[in-house]
């Protein structure tokens, strides 16, 4: 088949390397002329685990790039629509970048075409964009218009995308839900799983879900609120924890034992972000409010979010008293482990928080330091090239990106370099005992150890590191399976 993927973004880039994985043409379209460039020279410009190897794989093969948007249209069978629909300031997801798609479109097709939305919408878009194409000037036998939403997962984007545990097409016409399956039919009858140069991962011939476009374009939004939910029940739960004396992560496991609530994001911290889940909730609440019903257990979701962040700093003032001129190290800025996106990054608010504050923030982060950069005013902020580096004469170390990475550091190393013996947890990344056995005083979020003043007990801190690094490889362990079900 071939196929045009428009925006060469986390979801476009990684959809089009997949595409051509599968066997497909594929061109690749972005109106960033930078981003294009890189990408014909051999460059990623994302941190993606795997697509550096698909890239080099298919480039110049199955998959070109291009910036001519028009070419590729009046070239392709099928038309996928990957560009960023941002929020707008009243919440609303600002379709401009759909809308000029859909122009364009509209003056280069030639042929039958499919157009796919892929990017998360407002139910209703696809209509839009027909209507759009049609005032331009687009033959209505040309084109149909079809719902295919993505559910991959940054940090684990190209195996989410290969190994899926649906695929969702919300289509209204035989010729779309043809072209559509036959496209991802390597995956719908497993014969991708049994190639020898398969990307290896957990082998399930994926779930087909064939809706009407309103249905599908619906489901992602309801999904990814329901997620940002399930975030925000637990993070409340961690409060109640703290309160109670209980240990979240207990409390976690023993209510994700039950198969009808599942283990997966029970985790918590200082809240979800990134350029997903903050924006789903907004628009999904407005287009309830668009049909007249207040969605009012969505405002309370993003309001436990945002409270997140204002009790951790409220543990990091409690730990210090006062900030301004303290030094803190903060290992982790990405949104989330495994990815370099800082988009609405809780760790990058936490960190603009301690500024405002007046401490000084010396930043680590395995992956997202580039994007951090660009973030903040020359100086406003210093960047470690590790986290020792970090940590060296820091009041405390605060760790709010949960890198897998983080669980290999050595916390005797640790506590030798920071001048305080502080470690503020602000996604659960270690264990209380662990942290306390370096001799570190632990508070990590609705678990023991986390009110200050600590009872951190400096006389049995542990100098042996075999006991260390046998209770961190258990840690270690066990985060990893927490990682692989804790996705955003
Ligand atoms: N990032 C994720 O994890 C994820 C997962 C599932 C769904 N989504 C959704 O997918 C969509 C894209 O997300 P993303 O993270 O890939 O965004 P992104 O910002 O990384 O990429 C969007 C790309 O589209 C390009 N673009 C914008 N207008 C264009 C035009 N007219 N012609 C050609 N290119 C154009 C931009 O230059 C950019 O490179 C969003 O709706 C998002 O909600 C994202």
């Amino acid at each position: 088949m071939k196929i045009a993927v428009i925006g060469a973004g986390y979801v476009g880039l990684v959809s089009a390397a997949c595409f051509a994985e599968l066997g497909h043409e594929v061109v690749n379209v972005d109106n960033d002329r930078a981003k294009i460039a890189m990408l014909e020279q051999g460059q990623v410009p994302i941190h993606e685990e795997l697509l550096p190897e698909l890239l080099q794989k298919h480039r110049g093969r199955g998959l070109r790039f291009s910036a001519d948007v028009r070419q590729a249209f009046s070239w392709c069978e099928v038309a996928f629509i990957c560009v960023g629909t941002p929020p707008s300031p009243n919440g609303e997801a600002d379709l401009s970048y759909v809308e000029g798609v859909a122009r364009e479109l509209a003056l280069a097709l030639k042929g039958h075409t499919v157009i796919v939305e892929k990017s998360t919408v407002p139910v209703g878009t696809c209509e839009a964009v027909r209507r759009t194409m049609l005032l331009h000037g687009a033959d209505p036998r040309d084109f149909s218009i079809a719902s295919n939403p993505e559910f991959l997962r940054e940090g684990t984007a190209v195996s989410d995308f290969l190994y899926p545990e649906r695929i969702l097409l919300g289509v209204s016409d035989e010729e779309s839900r043809k072209k559509l399956s036959a496209i991802y039919m390597p995956l719908l009858d497993g014969s991708y799983y049994e190639r020898d140069d398969a990307i290896p991962g957990p082998t399930r011939p994926a779930r087909l879900l064939v809706t009407s476009v309103r249905s599908a374009e619906l489901i992602k939004h309801a999904s990814n609120a329901f997620l940002a939910l399930k975030i925000s029940f637990i993070n409340a739960v961690s409060t109640v924890c703290e309160g109670v004396g209980a240990d979240v992560r207990q409390v976690a496991e023993g209510m994700g034992a039950d198969s009808r609530i599942g283990p997966r994001f029970l985790t918590p911290g200082i809240g979800y972000g990134g350029s997903c889940f903050p924006k789903d909730v907004l628009a999904f609440r407005s287009v309830a409010r668009s049909v007249g019903y207040d969605f009012q257990l969505l405002t309370e979701v993003m309001a436990i979010n945002e409270s997140q962040k204002e009790r951790f700093l409220a543990k990091v003032r409690e730990a210090l008293w006062t900030l301004r001129g303290k030094k803190l190290a903060v290992l982790g800025l990405a949104f989330k482990g495994g990815t370099d996106d800082v988009r609405d990054s809780p760790a990058i608010e936490v960190v603009r928080r301690l500024l405002q504050e007046g401490a000084h923030v010396v930043a680590y982060d395995p992956a997202a330091m580039e994007k951090a950069k660009a973030l903040f005013a020359d100086g406003e902020i210093a960047f470690a090239s590790d986290a020792y580096e970090a940590c060296t004469g820091a009041d405390a170390v605060l760790v709010l990106t949960e890198w897998q990475s983080f669980l290999e550091l050595d916390l005797l190393r640790i506590r030798g370099l920071l001048k305080l013996p502080i470690l503020l947890d602000g996604k659960n990344v270690f264990s209380t005992g662990v942290v306390e056995k370096a001799g570190l005083l632990y508070c990590g979020i609705g678990c023991e150890g986390s009110a200050f003043p600590l009872h951190a007990p400096f006389s049995q801190v542990s100098e042996d590191r075999s006991e260390m690094a046998e209770a961190g490889a258990q840690v270690a362990g066990e985060f990893t399976s927490a990682l692989q079900a804790l996705s955003q």
